[in-house]
């Protein structure tokens, strides 16, 4: 039995600031979020350190990226009076326990990390991984255990930091005494979610749909959207698995799926047809995230007054983990 468990789990959860946010963040991490706002107690961060980890040459975009990005949380349902909304690099904190974390893992355990070694595989950085890079999953452990979450909603690619989290969490209480509990991911129902061109979206693939596309942009978009290449006239039959138009009606248009999977694989269902009803789909589920954006956007100190109320609060838990740590490791 977990110690610390209080009544509402608390959770943890940070995206770095890239700016307006697609599907793929939506269904990956931020549907999530919203559900779990009145089940736990969530904080949500800005993780404008850990974009410096590769993106440290481009600092012009991080302030604007942070605003589009929490326009996009509360358009899409984040309520900042229950669920703080803040800034990583305004709670200073988090670079104190990065530091004391930074003592309790080996260098060899963060070169094993997949995700770490991925990202360095794919950005060739081989022989020039900086060590706040290599080192970022440590500061991902301070983040989490900075506000003793005990559950961390992410896609499956974050699993290995959980996974660090958890090993230093373990340490550092049976070093210095019971401090922090062990937390969890929690994977969403869509951890993968394909592009249009069906590689994983991602804003550097240019592949996107964004929660703030017009309806107009969602249908140009949708009708580039791959599909079963051996469908080729309306009335072939069709192999729905790795076409893209079927995964979003499985995320936005589930009671349907099944009935469009079998018209599709009878060769009722041709895919200029699908493609049409599928954007009126996107369109009028995104509506109301449309909406509300808008009425952010005539008011931009409210997603201001947000970050500043929701840092007041997240400083607070900080400090007295903080003073709790300096104890246990007499640095008080
Ligand atoms: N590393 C995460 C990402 O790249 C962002 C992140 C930073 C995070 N700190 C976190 C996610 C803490 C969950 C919990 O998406």
């Amino acid at each position: 039995l977990n110690a610390h468990a209080p009544k509402r789990p608390r959770i943890l959860s940070g995206m770095r600031p890239t700016g307006r946010l697609h599907l793929g963040n939506y269904l990956g991490a931020l549907q999530n979020w919203v559900a779990l706002q009145d089940s736990s107690e969530n904080l949500h961060m800005v993780a404008d350190w850990h974009a410096l980890t590769t993106d440290y040459e481009h600092v012009d975009q991080l302030a604007p990226n942070t605003i589009e990005m929490v326009t996009d949380w509360l358009a899409a349902g984040i309520d900042p009076e229950k669920s703080p909304v803040f800034i990583q690099s305004h709670v200073k904190e988090h670079a104190e326990l990065h530091l004391l974390f930074s003592m309790l893992v080996t260098t060899s355990r963060l070169e094993r990390n997949p995700t770490v070694k991925e990202q360095v595989r794919d950005l060739e950085l081989e022989d020039t991984v900086s060590y706040g890079h290599l080192g970022y999953p440590v500061l991902q452990a301070a983040d989490i255990l900075l506000y003793k979450a005990h559950l961390v909603p992410v896609g499956e690619d974050q699993v290995p930091h959980v996974e660090i989290t958890r090993e230093i969490a373990r340490k550092f209480n049976s070093l210095y005494g019971e401090v922090f509990p062990v937390p969890a991911a929690r994977l969403t129902h869509f951890p993968r979610v394909p592009g249009l061109d069906g590689k994983r979206m991602s804003k550097s693939m240019g592949n996107t749909i964004l929660l703030s596309d017009e309806p107009e942009v969602i249908a140009a978009k949708v009708k580039t959207a791959y599909t079963d290449p051996k469908k080729i006239r309306v009335n072939d039959p069709g192999n729905p698995d790795g076409c893209v138009i079927f995964a979003y009606h499985r995320a936005f248009n589930g009671g349907a799926a099944s009935a469009i999977e079998a018209a599709c694989r009878a060769g009722t269902l041709g895919c200029v047809a699908d493609k049409k009803d599928l954007a009126a789909i996107l369109a009028e589920k995104l509506a109301p995230i449309r909406e509300k954006r808008r009425e952010l956007e005539a008011h931009p100190e409210r997603v201001r007054e947000a970050l500043a109320h929701g840092e007041e609060r997240a400083r607070a838990i900080a400090r007295e983990t903080m003073r709790e740590v300096r104890e246990a490791m007499r640095l008080a």
